[in-house]
């Protein structure tokens, strides 16, 4: 089932998660909602708080040829797609600078300086430990998704410059969802 997509200004999307105490079917069904309406908006990543809800979970489906070279290698062993349940950062190593975008923030992209590794803990769909190592473009995917669980979001980092270059849009498309920054 596609869900809706809750944009930039909508009060959810400033609020915090909560763990999930178990994964139940709903939750489940929840997971493969998301992702099914993240494909739909041609998305790599989308966390609770972009459909509504608050249990502290996401989901990331990284295409093929995102990462390249030596990280393609690295995230080679990853299978696509990630369903999230209480993750958690566990390591974060190096630092780099890219390109970044959001299904909330429709038209609107930015450079982010992130981690360039990630080690980040969760359970899966089955309930069980997971550990995750990623680099590059899925380290990215993962901070990104899990920010949004923080009610943090990505334009909360832009350089100095980029938020004022933004500011105007950044304005008006809150105004047209609620108004909350
Ligand atoms: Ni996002």
């Amino acid at each position: 089932m596609i869900l809706r997509i809750f944009k930039y200004g909508e009060k959810v999307l400033r609020e915090k998660s909560s763990p999930v105490p178990v994964v139940t079917d709903e939750l489940r069904t929840l997971a493969d909602d998301m992702i099914e309406t993240m494909h739909e908006a041609g998305g790599v990543g989308l966390a609770a708080q972009q459909v509504g809800r608050l249990e502290r979970m996401c989901v990331i489906d990284i295409p093929e040829g995102c990462d390249k070279g030596e990280d393609a290698a690295f995230n080679a062993p990853v299978q696509m797609p990630l369903k999230l349940f209480n993750p958690e950062i566990i390591a974060r190593n190096g630092s780099e600078c890219e390109k970044e975008g959001c299904l909330s923030f429709p038209g609107i992209g930015g450079s982010v300086t992130r981690a360039k590794e990630v080690t980040c803990q969760y359970i899966d769909e089955e309930n069980r430990p997971q550990v995750v190592t990623a680099r590059g473009f899925l380290a990215r995917a993962i901070q990104h998704e899990l920010d949004h669980l923080d009610g943090v979001l990505y334009v909360d980092h832009l350089t100095a410059l980029e938020r004022l270059s933004f500011a105007g849009k950044l304005k008006k498309l809150a105004k047209s969802n609620g108004g909350v920054r």
